[in-house]
């Protein structure tokens, strides 16, 4: 898009691809009592889960960025009491997707119990109500408004930066989120 900043474009990539994501996760959840458990001897299943647990350890990543470089820039040129309200959305947002995380991760290793499904299903579902709401407030409130909020020199580095710290793999979510690798 056009009228996204360097910094803005990434961000926005990202967030396009979370909600493709948590959309195809919503849609093969829900229809509750209809749908069969998530099951890695499924090929479609086994690639959905292995997209999710690799989207949401990205999605933490994001979030981890967004909370320590993104929302303090735009905070001074922005209105810093709203950006405030959709930074705190992230405590909501980081603890379902570690727990979704965690669950996709353990079907995949040890197979769908009836327990293990409803949680996923539940998780899945409250996630993606979140998720949406918050993608589209951060998308209108800020990624879409960078080019004014912040000078294109800045910008320009902060993209620089997130692209190089993603690369190597130097951003982790906040401790609190902190999950257990392999479930
Ligand atoms: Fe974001
Ligand atoms: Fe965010």
């Amino acid at each position: 898009m056009a009228f996204l900043s360097e910094l803005g474009e990434l961000i926005h990539e990202e967030h396009f691809r979370m909600l493709v994501m948590i959309c195809e996760v919503e849609n093969r959840v829900k229809g509750a009592d209809a749908a069969p458990p998530v099951d890695p001897a499924d090929a479609d299943d086994r690639a959905l889960l292995i997209k999710l647990v690799d989207g949401l350890d990205g999605l933490l990543v994001h979030n981890a960025f967004e909370e320590a470089v993104l929302f303090p820039a735009v905070a001074e040129a922005g209105d810093e009491a709203y950006i405030g309200l959709i930074a705190e959305e992230h405590f909501v947002i980081e603890p379902l997707a570690s727990r979704l995380r965690d669950l996709a991760a353990e079907t995949l290793e040890r197979g769908p119990s009836f327990a293990r499904w409803t949680a996923f299903r539940d998780a899945a579902i409250e996630m993606a109500a979140n998720l949406i709401l918050h993608l589209e407030s951060e998308e209108v409130t800020i990624v879409q408004k960078l080019r004014v909020l912040i000078d294109p020199q800045l910008d320009h580095e902060l993209a620089q930066r997130y692209r190089r710290e993603r690369s190597r793999g130097t951003l982790r979510p906040s401790p609190q989120v902190q999950y257990h690798a392999h479930g």
